[in-house]
């Protein structure tokens, strides 16, 4: 992007800004917005600001002051992933990179820097890597995937139920995901607090970011290494097995990409839900009343608070208009879904119910729309579910307004939820006998789902965990994705049907 005028150097003094409050503070050279820095604490103040100065595509500056587009508008947003042919995110095109502009330690360097994986590839290498990535995906059957994450759940509430208070962010909502990741992958045995640690302490590029991505590239490069040796039936092995033919590097590679991308999305999903279920009563009396389902609530949280805020970046193949906004060859865009989502040419009062709604912006669009959404939305909807059925009295333990994120361009991230409840007994929870792989892992079939013409002949597995779950006297129960008790043939039908 060439936002004229403004300095290539970024030489600028970053330490004599204007005053806070000043409608000069956290401009940078040439009078852009600077995307980081004073001033920038609080992102969507700041997008609302540029849409009001720039309308739906703003000029604003990255770290040192590296320039970049922001897009803002719901439909502008949508255009740019739909149009491959006007932008790619291959990142090798960029100008500021190709002239030298961003340093190679550019805090942003991960997020830009090129890879061989599908998430940076176009055209036919895309097709090939997400070709592979999709189909191992397609292997994974929904339903066991769904009673995994309920024992999961169990499990991990078992860990402070009795205890009478908890952190959801670090007891659970960090958690979930990693233990459901690791059983999808194939390495059950690699989840524990250290891998949890690891993945989150890699993505925060703190000191020891670096020995804790090698702790989870450790795991992921041994799994492929076994699974090359011997395949058995889960997404690593169909990746490995894939007729793409990926390498041993490709398959490492989007291992990471998965396990990452749905790590940090999920984390921030569960927890923005569950945030929302305990300190807003009128959220909570509608889930509790029936007249909001949990995979509402969590529609409604991905278009308020879409776990990544932004995706960077996108990068024009060509001289192009968006938004009004002459864009130049070279110029790097951010697809933005937290403003995208409040675009008020679609959502003119914000506070209204997006129900029955689901084009926002939080899984991306076009060619690189996010291929592992359904498991995304599995996690938070069976895992919020589960929590506040054994939970139905939890409480937020502090002041809302003590309540901390830690805030980056990608994404905003609940540092803690801490909350109390009465203490509850623990739930028995079996894995069943086969610990090692989902239970019902199916092989590569067909993968279009078929609907039932009746109810299912085939019985879904009993959850013994799910046998004992006690109902507080006077509380409604959420749906549950495994029945209390072992329901008749129609009941499971219509639990199937309604998606749990
Ligand atoms: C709430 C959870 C999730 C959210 C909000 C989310 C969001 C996104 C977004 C915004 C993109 C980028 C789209 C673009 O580049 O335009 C993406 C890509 C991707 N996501 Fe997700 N994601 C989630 C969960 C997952 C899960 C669970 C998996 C894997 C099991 C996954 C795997 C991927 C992959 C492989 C890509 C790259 C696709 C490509 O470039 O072709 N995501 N996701």
């Amino acid at each position: 992007m060439t936002p004229e005028p403004q300095s290539t150097t970024g030489t600028h003094d970053l330490t004599a800004g204007p005053p806070p409050g000043c409608p000069a503070h956290g401009r940078g050279p040439g009078g852009l917005q600077r995307l980081y820095g004073p001033g920038a604490e609080d992102l969507d103040r700041l997008y609302e600001q540029l849409r009001e100065e720039h309308g739906p595509v703003a000029p604003v500056l990255l770290h040192d002051d590296v320039p970049m587009w922001v897009v803002l508008g719901h439909a502008e947003n949508l255009h740019l992933v739909r149009s491959p042919s006007q932008f790619t995110r291959d990142s090798r095109v960029w100008t500021p990179l190709a002239e030298g502009m961003v340093r190679p330690d550019h805090p942003l360097m991960p997020h830009i820097a090129w890879q061989p994986i599908c998430s940076h590839a176009e055209g036919e290498e895309h097709k090939r890597l997400r070709g592979a990535v999709k189909a191992a995906m397609s292997t994974i059957d929904h339903r066991s995937l769904r009673r995994y994450i309920y024992r999961a759940t169990q499990r991990l509430v078992n860990d402070f139920c009795e205890d009478g208070h908890a952190d959801l962010v670090g007891q659970f909502s960090e958690h979930l995901p990693m233990a459901v990741m690791c059983q999808v992958l194939g390495m059950p045995e690699e989840y524990d607090d250290r891998l949890v640690h690891a993945a989150r302490d890699a993505l925060k590029g703190t000191e020891t970011a670096l020995a804790s991505h090698a702790h989870v590239m450790d795991a992921l490069s041994r799994l492929t290494a076994r699974r090359r040796a011997r395949p058995a039936d889960d997404f690593t092995s169909h990746l490995v097995t894939d007729p793409a033919g990926l390498t041993d590097d490709e398959v490492r590679e989007h291992l990471r990409l998965v396990l990452f991308a749905a790590y940090e999305a999920t984390v921030n999903l569960l927890s923005n839900v569950l945030r929302r279920v305990i300190v807003d009563p009128r959220f909570y009396a509608r889930l509790n009343g029936g007249q909001m389902t949990v995979p509402e609530a969590v529609e409604q949280s991905l278009w308020d608070e879409p776990p990544f805020s932004t995706i960077l970046g996108y990068f024009a193949k060509q001289e192009t208009e968006l938004g009004g906004q002459r864009i130049r060859r070279g110029d790097g865009l951010l697809f933005a879904p937290a403003p995208g989502n409040v675009d008020p040419r679609i959502r003119p009062d914000r506070s209204a119910s997006m129900r029955g709604n689901r084009s926002h912006l939080a899984f991306g669009g076009g060619p690189h729309e996010c291929p592992g959404q359904d498991i995304g939305r599995a996690i938070a909807d069976v895992g919020v579910d589960a929590l506040l059925t054994r939970l139905p009295d939890v409480q937020l333990a502090v002041a809302e307004s003590d309540l901390r994120w830690t805030t980056s361009i990608a994404s905003r991230h609940l540092v803690a939820l801490p909350v109390h409840f009465a203490p509850k007994p623990q739930q028995e929870v079996v894995f069943g006998p086969t610990l090692g792989a989902l239970p019902g892992q199916r092989s590569a079939g067909p993968t279009t789902p078929v609907l039932p013409s009746g109810p299912p002949l085939a019985e879904p597995v009993a959850d013994p965990a799910g046998a004992g779950v006690p109902q507080e006297a006077g509380s409604a129960p959420f749906t549950a994705p495994e029945p209390a008790a072992r329901p008749n043939a129609w009941q499971r039908f219509l639990t199937w049907w309604r998606g749990h």
